[in-house]
């Protein structure tokens, strides 16, 4: 199969829905990362995202939607807390959970009794989602494992020849997916997984926010997740990343102990200076927008150094950066030294 790269002007959008009405997949922009999108109400288009990205069939998918009205007929109901977080932050990088409809196929929520729901804000997301009419189905782009997908390009490389189309939208704003919440109560939130909606932004609605251990720490196979895809294998360069823990000096002393082996660095910008081996960087220390931004990027590109190992900077935990360090984590295999 020739993948195509559609421009996202009327003819391309109108060429990639046409794809989803048929039952296909196609890669779609989106604010956070690229999805890969397909009818959420089909089965058989949603078994198509599995077979493509090589997705474990337990890991279920976020359903996207383009308006608030698009929401009931997927959930049973809409508790105030889930009102509240939606008048907020949708449109945007925050996902919600649901007590699912019967309109949502058992293949989208992997048999969960849950759906997870997101309203993006990107134009070309909610064009494409408008221009075929459906909710869509869309976990992120890349194979299973990979880092996920902010470019087109990323997408391709990934997925070329598996998918029929690719909608461009230019380079993803946060880069980083979406927040993961499920509501507890009448005023709490539980992440999931961090995201582009941040902790301190949910706590300053007056809700009583809670993190998930998942987000920290490796959910071994044997013991529950809340959210299955915390268990799988993700965002992995082939290069082994081991992430350092502590003052810069101590990051420059462990380079220096490993420097007649095959080593490169994953440092924030500037720290570069000096070195003598290998790097990519992927922010400044102090800007965890950046860093979310280029961390993909910055994890495809450790595969071009040419080393075995690549030690890497660790980002802070708060803020978005939580995102940044739930992501980095899971690229290192949660190997970390202390510096
Ligand atoms: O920003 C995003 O969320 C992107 C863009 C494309 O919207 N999508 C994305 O999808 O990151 P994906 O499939 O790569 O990650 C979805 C996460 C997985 O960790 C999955 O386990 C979790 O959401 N999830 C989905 N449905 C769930 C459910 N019913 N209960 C618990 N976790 C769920
Ligand atoms: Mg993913």
């Amino acid at each position: 199969m020739e993948t195509k790269l559609l421009t996202s002007d009327t003819a391309g959008l109108a060429a990639a829905a046409a794809l989803l009405k048929e039952g296909q997949v196609v890669g779609m922009p989106t604010e956070t990362v690229y999805g890969l999108a397909a009818n959420a109400l089909s089965t058989a288009a949603v078994a198509r995202i599995f077979e493509a990205k090589g997705r474990p069939q337990d890991n279920p998918l976020i359903v996207h939607i383009a308006s608030l009205e698009d929401l009931p007929p997927l959930c049973r109901e809409i508790p105030p807390v889930c009102a509240r977080l939606a008048e907020a932050f949708w449109p945007g990088p925050m996902t919600l959970l649901f007590e699912k409809s019967e309109l949502v196929p058992d293949g989208v929520t992997a048999g969960l009794p849950t759906v997870a729901v997101r309203f993006p804000a990107h134009p070309v997301a909610q064009a494409l989602i408008r221009e075929s009419g459906l909710p869509l189905a869309a976990p992120s782009a890349n194979t299973s494992g990979k880092p996920s997908p902010t470019t087109a390009g990323h997408v391709l490389a990934d997925l070329n020849g598996k998918i029929p189309a690719v909608l461009d939208g230019g380079d993803c704003l946060f880069g980083v997916e979406s927040t993961v919440l499920m509501p507890m109560g009448t005023d709490r939130v539980h992440i999931l997984r961090p995201g582009g909606v941040t902790a301190e932004q949910l706590a300053a609605l007056g809700l009583t926010v809670t993190v998930d251990p998942g987000v920290l720490i490796e959910i071994k196979p044997e013991e529950p997740a809340l959210s299955p895809g915390m268990k799988h294998k993700h965002y992995a360069p082939k290069t082994r990343l081991i992430l350092a823990e502590g003052p810069l000096e101590g990051f420059y002393r462990l380079l220096d102990a490993h420097k007649n082996e095959s080593v490169g660095a994953l440092v924030f910008d500037g720290e570069e200076q000096g070195l003598s081996v290998p790097w990519v960087s992927y922010g400044a220390e102090n800007d965890p927008a950046a860093q979310a931004h280029r961390l993909f990027d910055a994890l495809r590109a450790l595969d071009g150094l040419g080393v075995d190992t690549v030690y890497g900077r660790m980002p802070k935990k708060e803020g978005l950066a939580l995102a940044v360090y739930n992501r980095i984590l899971r690229a290192a295999a949660f190997q970390v030294v202390q510096v």
